[in-house]
């Protein structure tokens, strides 16, 4: 078999056997297919597409390409989340300790900022002392004594999909449906999930910006999560406007510690117990969506969950004074609060523009390895729906360096557009999905 035939074949619409998968994801792995012959496969596969079955053998293949981590034995359900990757996205730091704190055992492996998205490590790490290296052994033992661990992914899994998706992302192949979906898949299956809920994020801070795009991802994820054997439900959720109203490591963190004392963004506060009510429903907590949903609300309530994440927080070498104290996490010397120009209603915040100007001010990276500014980035005050006075406070701006807070103030102004109609307000999800085999266990 050469890589060559296998690129041409799919570049001419044809089906992929499994045997020509295996043998260009293993010879990609191994270094004997070069970049450039499995970028041009990635540009076949956005042009082509694949069939489930080609998906799922892919899916599998970049298991293969690592380790897996087993956890069975350790917990009595392996419970995951995964957000395609928003602007303002905190939740895992919200749903998290509301799962363990309904007694449900959640270890995560979490992923650094990608591009304008956020990534929990980045925003763990605004907490000093927090370690996100946990060894396999160490993860094990914490999530059997304190039923939480957060930390980054130190086993090799799925190795061949981080090395695709470099290629992926200076290709413009980042978009195929089917790479995605075996991308996210591969590794929330190699690191043992055997439920999942997937957060698949639409709109113009979200990878999918139209919703039949987010539906045909979450469809093939749930299908190829039943195929494997697990439960798994995807919600498609809002990515227009960011979640909550802090965009930026500490400011996030921030926001989290304010939703885990039962206050807090009311969105953001809603879409985490969707998310942790869903959880619930997988892990055979609770029977139906408002039960699951209560349950997690009571957590929040009764400070429980606030509990578990500073157990998290203590348990991963993390400063808990931090937590108690949330004025302690990194400040920016830079805080400018921004006027509306106009009034109105607020008619969109551009997600995608927020994220960006968060990752100017140095909240992101622009390229791997780029250190991150945990104090910086943007709090709005508005949301999508809300009537603005002229002269009344739009957002914050903090920052660390004069020269870039012009650029960001124009920037988010930008993002604002406002109407004298009335607009209501945006809905947080859009669509469950569910696969039929799993509906009939409700
Ligand atoms: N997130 C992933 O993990 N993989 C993708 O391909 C896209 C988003």
């Amino acid at each position: 078999m050469r890589a060559v035939d296998v690129i041409v074949k799919k570049r001419d619409g044809q089906e992929l056997s499994k045997e020509e998968i295996d043998f260009f994801i293993g010879g990609f792995t191994r270094g004997e297919i070069s970049d450039y012959q499995a970028s041009a496969w990635a540009m076949a596969v956005l042009f082509q597409g694949m069939t489930p079955r080609e998906t799922m053998d892919l899916t599998n293949a970049l298991i293969e390409s690592g380790e897996r981590l087993d956890l069975t034995g350790v917990v009595p359900i392996a419970v995951d989340k995964h957000s395609t990757g928003g602007v303002g996205d905190k939740t895992t730091l919200v749903v998290q300790p509301i799962v363990a704190a309904c007694n449900i055992p959640m270890g995560k492996m979490s992923g650094k900022a990608l591009a304008f998205t956020g990534g929990t490590l980045d925003k763990l790490q605004s907490i000093s002392g927090y370690r996100i290296d946990l060894s396999t052994q160490e993860f094990i033992d914490q999530l059997k004594k304190i039923g939480l661990v957060l930390t980054g992914q130190t086993l090799n899994l799925a190795p061949a999909d981080g090395a695709l998706y470099s290629l992926r992302d200076v290709t413009g192949t980042v978009k195929a449906v089917p790479l995605i979906a075996s991308s996210i898949m591969s590794k929330k299956l190699a690191a043992g999930a055997q439920a999942i809920v997937l957060d698949v994020k639409v709109g113009l801070g979200a990878f999918m910006q139209e919703i039949l795009e987010a539906v045909e991802l979450a469809k093939l994820m749930v299908d190829i999560g039943y195929i494997a054997g697990k439960r798994v439900v995807a919600l498609i959720s809002d990515m227009n406007q960011p979640l909550g109203y802090a965009v930026g490591n500490a400011l996030e963190v921030k926001e989290a510690l304010e939703t885990l004392k039962g206050e807090g963004p009311v969105d953001f506060k809603e879409h985490c117990l969707e998310i942790a009510g869903h959880l619930l429903i997988l892990a055979g907590r609770a029977k139906e969506l408002e039960e699951g949903k209560k349950l997690s609300l009571e957590v929040l309530e009764n400070g429980t969950a606030f509990e578990k994440f500073r157990q998290l927080v203590q348990a991963q070498g993390g400063d808990v004074n931090l937590v108690d104290d949330p004025s302690k996490l990194p400040m920016a010397s830079i805080i400018e609060t921004i006027s509306s120009p106009l009034k109105g209603y607020l008619k969109e915040i551009h997600a995608r523009e927020i994220g960006l100007s968060a990752m100017e001010l140095g909240a992101g990276r622009e390229k791997k390895g780029d250190a991150v500014d945990y104090a910086v980035g943007i709090v709005l005050k508005h949301k999508v729906g809300d009537w603005v006075d002229e002269g009344e406070a739009l957002f914050e701006v903090h920052a660390n360096h004069r020269d870039r807070c012009g650029g960001a103030v124009e920037r988010v102004l930008a993002a604002h557009s406002f109407s004298k109609s009335k607009i209501s307000p945006l809905p947080r999800f859009y669509q469950t999905v569910i696969h039929a085999h799993e509906e009939k266990k409700r």
